[in-house]
């Protein structure tokens, strides 16, 4: 299968062999284990990051790897950026089957001190990234025959937890909302929308986090698995949506957090 989607009356497959896929914030943490991943099951990845050191650092991985990559660089919460970005990787490989929208920011403030700045910014890459990208690729998607989107959102939109998170948390469910009724809107073009919702993951994010050690014990003792997440503990759900082995889930919100909110 060279990047056409399995539909109804044939088997499904996991394979993501032949398909482009476009992932948003792949510079480090999360969206770089994500790349990697869709590189591993065969997928040409197209490494957006606003930071191009980054960036190049995940494409230099996944070639070592003997993988496809390339870098497009753009700001997700800019729209000239991102028609660009889109469009650059049209241009080089012709096609988009996969939207991994993980790009995030999560700046700490009470509701009280927060700057307006910090609301703008924040719902500007983790909200209105999402809406830009989904957009621009959906747009190609629509015209190649169909596809998949997976909006990273976090468990921070599932149950209340971290504290002074409040633009954080208005974002990721935002984000839910906005992938529920894209999901809706695309199933019309055979394009799915998921949304798979981290728990707490050891990244550069979550740095300062998992210094406070009373507040780390309290949020661990809530997790029936015992422990924190890593990177690629989060590959594995978002790899199965992208692929045809998903093709009857869409506008769904999936936790993977080592059961903490189960729901
Ligand atoms: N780490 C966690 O515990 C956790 C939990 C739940 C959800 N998440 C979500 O997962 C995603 C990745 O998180 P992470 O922990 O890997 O974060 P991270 O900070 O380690 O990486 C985020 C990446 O996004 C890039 N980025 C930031 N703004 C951008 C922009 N405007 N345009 C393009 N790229 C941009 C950064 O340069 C960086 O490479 C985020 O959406 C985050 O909200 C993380």
């Amino acid at each position: 299968m060279t990047g056409q989607f399995s539909g109804k009356g044939s088997p499904p497959s996991a394979t993501l062999q032949g398909r482009v896929a476009v992932v948003t914030g792949a510079g480090r943490g999360i969206g770089k284990a994500i790349a990697l991943g869709l590189a591993r099951e065969g997928a040409r990845v197209a490494v957006n990051d606003i930071n191009p050191d980054t960036a190049a650092a995940t494409v230099k991985a996944i070639v070592a790897a003997d993988g496809q990559a390339a870098e497009h660089l753009a700001d997700v919460g800019n729209k000239m950026a991102v028609q660009t970005m889109i469009q650059s990787v049209l241009a080089q490989w012709e096609r988009i089957d996969i939207l991994v929208n993980n790009a995030g920011i999560e700046p700490k403030a009470t509701v009280l001190a927060m700057d307006e700045w910090d609301w703008d910014k924040t719902m500007a890459v983790n909200l209105k990234g999402a809406f830009l990208c989904s957009q621009t690729a959906g747009r190609a998607m629509k015209e190649l025959g169909g596809g998949a989107i997976v909006n990273i959102g976090s468990i921070a939109a599932r149950a209340s937890g971290l504290r002074d998170r409040s633009a954080y948390a208005a974002s990721k469910m935002g984000l839910i909302g906005f992938s529920r009724e894209c999901a809706r809107e695309f199933a019309a073009y055979n394009i799915r929308v998921n949304v798979v919702c981290p728990g707490v993951i050891e990244t550069e994010m979550t740095a300062h986090l998992r210094q406070n050690e009373a507040q780390m014990q309290k949020w661990l003792e809530d997790i029936p698995q015992g422990h924190l997440g890593e990177p690629d503990d989060v590959v594995g759900l978002v790899l199965f949506l992208c692929s045809d082995a998903a093709r009857y889930i869409t506008g769904q919100a999936i936790n993977v957090d080592g059961g903490k909110v189960m729901c």
